[in-house]
């Protein structure tokens, strides 16, 4: 029987395709249209989908929404009537896309997939719950999903049991965390609903001296880690922003102009609401402890990617183990929807092998074989070399352990806003410089946070200080002690300087605190990365490398071989990898463009 699920309209569109409950395929359609958190009906992501499963929409069993849309327009009319007629005008922008599109899902599915059976409505808060239950490794586990809001809920838990999965209890609108650490990453000057990760990054260089005026002012945090906003700081009910005038007084000054140099104050408010967001998480995350009784968390919302805090759940428990959904965020919902379907709606068992997760490392996107590979690249002259399978991974590991900049693409597309080994650039940790030179050749930008570290499963222990897997890039850990240089004080350095400064034997993945926000590698999961990595041990003596996302700026992640090819040409990328093509740039045509790529994108 096979499931599709959907989630559009608002944030990051992506479908997933099940078959008896198993995941098939899932995708975000930014991948496809290169329009980055596409919200548009993903009919890109749902045809990929269909193919993989080689089936046609009218062949499907069920299509399964991720939200139900007359509850989040009943949401809309009564905060607009709370605060009418302020939020008149935003009220009319929303509007015609609400009548247009939001309300006629069914049919619009129908007419664009060809469809002809039932679409049904799971609740948004559902879906996240769903999408991290469902392929969790546990039989029984706690849930609990954190984000800006769905259709009223913005917090929910529960627990989830063999095929059951129960929500207790729904923190609402307006009363959300995400809300509330979306309104400071627009305060801070970074894009809302994409830039929290980067508020999240430049906590470490401030300290959390707003902490307290946040608690007494903005926020009455109960002992359960429910919330309340005091809404006369903020402007997301009726107006177009998300703060106002009496936060910027608090805060000393307006919210910070994008693009314009961050200053302290940014510095200090970034570690103090990230401290608070870890104290609201730590306090929610006892409460759903002490009302369940479940010894393991599973977790999704686009909280759960605040990979700081993860870190402090597992560290600190409870819980003695958490899983969190790689595509934490709404388009993961499409998964959730069709979990949901199967195992709630048709009601079917659920068997699991205790410790393996059914998210398959989230490779669950289009791959390209060689013959694609290949038959691409010679159409359009470019000249490519063929690894043979004793050599590719010496071949890879030698470059990245020469300073190269490597450009990889192998196997299936991740699900998820994490780039895993499969659409990756990478680079030697080991060397203090590619920071510097992957921050500036490749993604043409500044950036005050470190890259990503990727390391050998089975040697991770050896790198950080954890013990539990990290396949997903959803934790952080602290670098190892005896791998840390003595700390040296950086305070009054400009912003930037202070990440340049090294401070482990593997500096270029190092934060100014000593973390990093791992993904371990597993054999089984992407045996050709494992090997590339293993390989560079093997010459190097260290099992870890740069893992960042294959993109420039403002672009989604890569999905196919052109948009590979086209991102090595508009960087200084040294090497494409492309499965078992090699591609030097020194041996490609020249690369020429009408127009300047650079005005295409936005700023991320
Ligand atoms: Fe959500």
């Amino acid at each position: 029987m096979d499931v599709l699920g959907i989630s559009c309209f608002y944030h990051d569109s992506a479908a997933c395709l099940t078959r008896d409950g198993k995941i098939l395929a899932a995708a975000q359609e930014e991948r496809f249209t290169r329009k980055k958190h596409d919200p548009r009906f993903p009919k890109n992501a749902i045809s990929y989908c269909l193919r993989e499963a080689g089936i046609k929409g009218q062949d499907l069993d069920y299509v399964a929404f991720y939200d139900k849309p007359f509850l989040t327009f009943e949401r809309l009319l009564l905060s607009y009537l709370t605060v009418a007629p302020k939020g008149l005008r935003s009220w009319l922008e929303a509007m015609p896309l609400w009548l247009g599109q939001k309300l006629h899902v069914t049919k619009t599915i129908k007419r664009e997939i060809g469809y002809e059976g039932e679409v049904l409505f799971t609740e948004h808060h559902e879906s996240h719950a769903a999408s991290a239950f469902y392929p969790s490794p546990f039989k029984e586990a706690a849930i609990l999903t954190m984000d800006g809001v769905g259709e009223w809920a913005t917090a929910s838990y529960g627990f989830g049991k063999g095929k059951d999965l129960i929500l207790l209890k729904e923190l609402h609108f307006p009363d959300s965390l995400g809300l509330l650490y979306s309104a400071f990453t627009y305060f801070t000057g970074f894009r809302v609903n994409s830039g929290e990760y980067k508020l999240m990054g430049l906590a470490p260089y401030g300290v959390p001296k707003y902490k307290d005026l946040i608690l007494s002012e903005l926020i009455d945090l109960k002992e359960d880690g429910s919330i309340r906003l005091d809404l006369s700081y903020f402007d997301f009910l009726g107006g177009l922003k998300m703060t106002n005038s009496r936060f910027s007084k608090l805060f000393g000054g307006p919210p910070r102009k994008p693009e314009t140099e961050i200053t302290q104050r940014e510095m200090d408010i970034a570690a103090s609401i990230q401290s608070v967001t870890e104290d609201v998480v730590m306090k929610m995350v006892q409460h759903v402890h002490k009302e369940t009784g479940q010894k393991y968390l599973c977790m999704a919302g686009g909280v759960a990617l605040n990979c700081v805090a993860n870190g402090r759940i597992l560290r600190e428990g409870p819980f003695e183990d958490l899983w969190i959904q790689p595509a934490a965020g709404d388009a993961g919902g499409a998964m959730g929807a069709a979990l949901s379907t199967w195992y709630r709606y048709l009601n079917n068992e659920r068997s699991i092998v205790e410790g393996y997760d059914s998210q398959q490392g989230s490779y669950l996107g289009p791959s390209f074989s060689n013959e694609e590979i290949k038959a691409f690249l010679e159409s359009r002259g470019y000249t490519y070399h063929d690894l043979s399978p004793d050599n590719r991974s010496k071949t890879v590991a030698e470059h990245i352990a020469q300073g190269k900049i490597v450009g990889y693409m192998a196997g299936r597309m991740e699900f998820g806003p994490r780039a895993l080994g499969a659409r990756s650039i990478l680079g030697d940790a080991r060397s203090k410089d590619t920071q510097t030179v992957m921050n500036l050749k490749i993604k043409y930008r500044e950036s005050f946070r470190p890259f990503a570290p990727s390391v050998i499963e089975e040697k991770a222990p050896e790198y950080f200080d954890t013990e539990k897997s990290s396949p997903y890039m959803l934790v952080v850990a602290k670098v190892r002690e005896e791998r840390c240089l003595p700390q040296l004080s950086t305070d009054g350095m400009p912003m930037l300087e202070r990440l340049k400064v090294e401070r482990s034997d593997i500096p270029a993945i190092t934060h100014l605190d000593y973390s990093a926000r791992l993904q371990t590698v597993n054999k089984s999961h992407k045996p050709d990365y494992h090997e590339v990595i293993s390989e560079f041990e093997k010459l190097t003596g260290c099992a870890v490398i740069v893992n960042t996302s294959f993109n420039v700026r403002g672009e989604p992640i890569i999905c196919s071989p052109e948009d590979a090819y086209r991102c090595f040409m508009r960087t200084e990328m040294d090497v494409l990898v492309l499965e078992d093509c090699i591609l030097f740039k020194e041996e490609q045509p020249p690369w020429e463009e009408q127009e300047d790529w650079r005005n295409e994108l936005e700023l991320d």
